[in-house]
């Protein structure tokens, strides 16, 4: 058994503890942490201090075995245990880069997953918490409660992704969120005596979460094989993808056509009477980085329309940024009537998510009877911390113009990789839009067949090289901080072609 030591019972060497993080051990504002703060864990840790150039901070210094053994009691997400085996033991970042307990300097081309949108090593989001959970950590937003941070987000997000939502709900994540629109999306056809329009209709490949009902919604099937049933009512249909299409294209049509008429055939199967909304992520994330063909997402909103079934957005990847846009419904014109985020909100330096709806919505809400209130709520929504975090954030992304840098530098990404394409004979499809980009590894140009040995081959070797990019089946996914420069980006196109060249034995055009 390790004890855990809490701040004030500073261990001497050889003591068992676990790591302690609060800078401070009371929460009276005026108490401050006596410098260092002692963090002792399990042989794990064997110093204390490791300043940095820029300031003097108290950092412990890891063993890096010890830590490889200790965290092997974690249960990590995803893939089978024997992934975690030999993890890349993450102890700080600056900007793109992270550094390891083994002394490994990793540029993180992802982002962490897909979040960390402003960039490690920020030291204003840490003083603007610490700040905040002196004055009020948290409380609840339940039954007439309420606080600044939380207030003053919502109001910063009132028309800012559009003008007609104006009304913001917080969870703590993207998971949280699916399932908050599905049920607001229930709760609204109800109200308007509809109930029976409760099915969701979402995307093979897409991604939304992982609790039941996002699981559901998530039309990835190795997410699901396990844990099925899935809940009732989901359905899922083709989604927009250009190079690959899994629907069936009839003479003359697009992809994105074609893939839209599948929306209104499902509509019409199950009858519009029957189905409440359709949600769909701007650009795919973790289903294979798919980008829409023009017009793909006005036709769709139409059919939406034209059978009163709501239009959910999923911007958890690609809101705040991402996309070279303040949002990735802005890319492509999407006026949703629910759009949920999370991620970049906080760029990962604290959980949030949320949902915002439309005036319409938040009005059939407000004017529900009480015994048919939107009994929807979760511990920590409108968390002070969190939204005070969320603030600063949103300001950085702004005053730092990540949104500008996301598209300059999104443009150098795609077309470095647009070059690894032209260069190597089983790399194709380069595509992105700001810095969300990914190609594909495949048998060949022709079958378009995808490789997954050959792409997994090729991320552990640019793993190797000091470069972070995730498999996700053939594709390799590219979504670095939006802080990143010029020169990073090159670091990326060329360990790249290195590991290409490396795992695919030396091969090109
Ligand atoms: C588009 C999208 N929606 C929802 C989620 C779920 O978010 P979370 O992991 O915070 O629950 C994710 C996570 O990657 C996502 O990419």
């Amino acid at each position: 058994m390790k004890k855990i030591h809490h701040r004030g019972t500073e261990g001497t060497e050889g003591d068992v503890g676990a790591i302690l993080v609060s800078p401070v051990c009371g929460s009276a504002r005026g108490i401050r942490a006596r410098a260092p703060y002692i963090i002792r864990a399990e042989s794990a840790i064997i110093g204390t201090t490791r300043p940095r150039a820029s300031e003097k901070r108290a950092m412990p210094t890891y063993d890096h075995a010890s830590l490889i053994e200790q965290d092997k009691r974690q249960l990590h997400p995803l893939h089978h245990p024997s992934r975690a085996e030999n993890p890349a033991m993450v102890t700080s970042g600056e900007g793109v880069w992270l550094h390891t307990s083994d002394g490994k300097r990793i540029l993180d081309g992802m982002a962490g997953l897909w979040n960390v949108n402003i960039g490690y090593g920020s030291r204003e989001l840490p003083k603007v918490a610490y700040e905040q959970m002196l004055e009020l950590s948290y409380t609840s937003g339940f039954a007439g409660m309420s606080n600044p941070p939380s207030a003053m987000l919502a109001d910063k997000l009132a028309g800012f992704f559009r003008p007609n939502m104006n009304f913001t709900y917080f969870t703590s994540g993207g998971s949280e969120a699916s399932d908050t629109s599905f049920k607001t999306a229930r709760f609204y056809w109800r109200q308007l005596g509809k109930p029976a329009k409760t099915k969701i209709i979402s995307r093979l490949n897409g991604y939304h979460g992982i609790t039941m009902a996002a699981m559901s919604a998530t039309g990835i099937s190795k997410y699901h094989s396990m844990f099925g049933p899935l809940v009732d009512g989901f359905i899922h249909i083709p989604d927009p993808n250009g190079y690959r299409y899994a629907g069936d294209i009839e003479a003359g049509e697009t992809v994105a056509q074609a893939a839209a008429r599948a929306l209104t055939e499902t509509i019409e199967r199950e009858g519009a009477d029957t189905i409440a909304a359709f949600i769909a992520e701007p650009v795919q994330g973790a289903g294979g980085l798919v980008v829409p063909d023009a017009g793909y997402f006005e036709l769709v909103g139409q059919v939406c329309r034209d059978n009163d079934v709501l239009l959910i957005v999923d911007e958890v990847i690609c809101g705040f940024g991402r996309t070279g846009n303040w949002f990735g419904s802005d890319e492509y014109g999407i006026a949703p009537d629910i759009m949920q985020f999370a991620k970049g909100v906080t760029s990962g330096y604290i959980p949030l998510g949320g949902m915002q709806v439309t005036d319409e919505i938040r009005d059939v809400i407000l004017n529900a009877p009480a015994e048919q209130s939107w009994m929807h709520g979760y511990t920590y929504s409108g968390h002070a911390a969190a939204c005070a975090v969320g603030i600063a954030n949103i300001d950085i992304i702004e005053r730092e113009d990540l949104v500008g840098n996301s598209q300059r530098m999104g443009a150098r990404l795609l077309q470095g990789l647009q070059g690894l394409a032209d260069e190597f004979p089983n790399i194709d499809n380069a595509r992105g839009v700001g810095l969300i980009a990914g190609i594909d590894v495949v048998q060949s140009k022709e079958g378009r067949a995808a490789d997954y040995e050959a792409a997994n081959a090729i991320s552990d070797r640019a793993m190797e090289l000091g470069l972070r990019a995730r498999p996700l089946g053939g594709t390799i996914a590219f979504s670095p901080p939006l802080c990143i420069t010029a020169e990073e980006v090159d670091i990326v196109i060329e360990t790249m072609g290195e590991a290409i060249a490396g795992a695919s034995g030396g091969v090109s055009d």
